[in-house]
């Protein structure tokens, strides 16, 4: 049995289809609130609770063989990015789990001081390594299945907002093939116990997104460059009446103020050890708005 949790979230969801299209049996730790009806018809187990609460990973880690991490953090690092994930791992080595699969993000390690989910996302990192267990830290650099909405406001407007440097780089990854790394890690003899960055198959100028969907809708986009300092600004505010607030934003400007691409050799070696072809960004995009 796997637990997945972030079961209803965008790798999650895929990884739980994917799962029971293999006939995997899955637990799949939601919230009261969470939108569960799909992977309950796919015929997944059902787990309802908060991972704030240590009583409710340890009730939902009983009887699991592999756990899969990939639940976000609502802007609450220190409660979902850094606690949930280390009482996840105690709770696998109390139950003798044989695989643990670590979500991560690309650039974990580069230290910034203003990202909580980066630097929790290390520190998970770090005790996992050191934990026992075998394991996958995958680092994913941005997800595909993010445009999407982007995509559809585009096909609406053809506006595309742009904030920070036109010229960073960064290569997406379809979040379907994140998904299969993400499935096939506890079985692939070339994953285990390794830190893996996972990227699409191209390097992107952030300029290069808009000319894409200009190219799939066949529209010419109408970018809009909006400098950083207006999170910075936004942030100040914010922090006037909600400092919670004002501190995930750091995570979100780090995001945007930063480069996040593989390399040609780390998209390479993802390939041979998982054995397929990296799906373009454009062909993921064509696939789910059907054009
Ligand atoms: N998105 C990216 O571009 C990106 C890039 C690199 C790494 N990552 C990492 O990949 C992981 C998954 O990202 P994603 O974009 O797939 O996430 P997502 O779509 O934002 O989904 C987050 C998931 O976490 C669940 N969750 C949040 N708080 C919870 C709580 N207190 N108890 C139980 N479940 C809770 C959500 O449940 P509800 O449905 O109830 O809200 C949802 O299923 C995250 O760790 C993220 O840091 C993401």
């Amino acid at each position: 049995m796997f637990l997945v949790t972030g079961a209803t979230g965008g790798i999650g969801r895929r990884v739980v289809r994917l799962l029971r299209q293999r006939e995997q049996s899955v637990r799949s730790f939601v919230r009261l609130t969470s939108r569960y009806s799909e992977l309950e018809h796919r015929g997944a187990e059902i787990f309802i609770g908060d991972l704030r609460l240590e009583k409710d990973i340890q009730k939902a880690s009983q009887g699991i063989r592999y756990i899969i991490s990939a639940h976000g953090s609502d802007g609450d690092a220190l409660s979902l990015d850094y606690r949930a994930n280390i009482e996840l791992i105690d709770q696998a080595k109390v139950n003798g789990v044989e695989h643990f699969v670590f979500i991560s993000v690309l650039g974990a390690d580069r230290g910034y001081e203003d990202a909580p989910t980066f630097k929790a996302k290390r520190a998970v990192e770090q005790y996992l390594e050191g934990s026992g267990l075998n394991y996958t830290i995958l680092r994913p650099a941005g997800l595909a299945s993010n445009l999407l909405p982007l995509a559809e406001r585009f096909r609406e407007t053809e506006l595309y907002l742009l904030i920070g440097d036109r010229k960073n780089r960064t290569s997406i990854v379809s979040t379907d093939d994140l998904a299969r790394i993400v499935v096939d890690s506890v079985a692939v003899e070339g994953a285990r116990n390794q830190i893996l960055p996972v990227g699409g198959p191209e390097i992107f100028l952030r300029e290069d997104i808009p000319k894409i969907f200009g190219r799939i809708f066949n529209k010419e986009p109408v970018v809009i460059n909006s400098p950083l300092f207006v999170i910075d600004g936004l942030r100040s505010a914010l922090g006037l009446f909600n400092p919670q607030g004002q501190t995930a934003l750091g995570t979100y400007r780090t995001l945007l103020a930063n480069e996040f691409f593989c390399t040609k050799e780390e998209i390479a070696n993802l390939e041979a050890i998982f054995n397929f072809q990296l799906e373009t960004l454009e062909s993921f995009l064509r696939r789910y708005l059907a054009v």
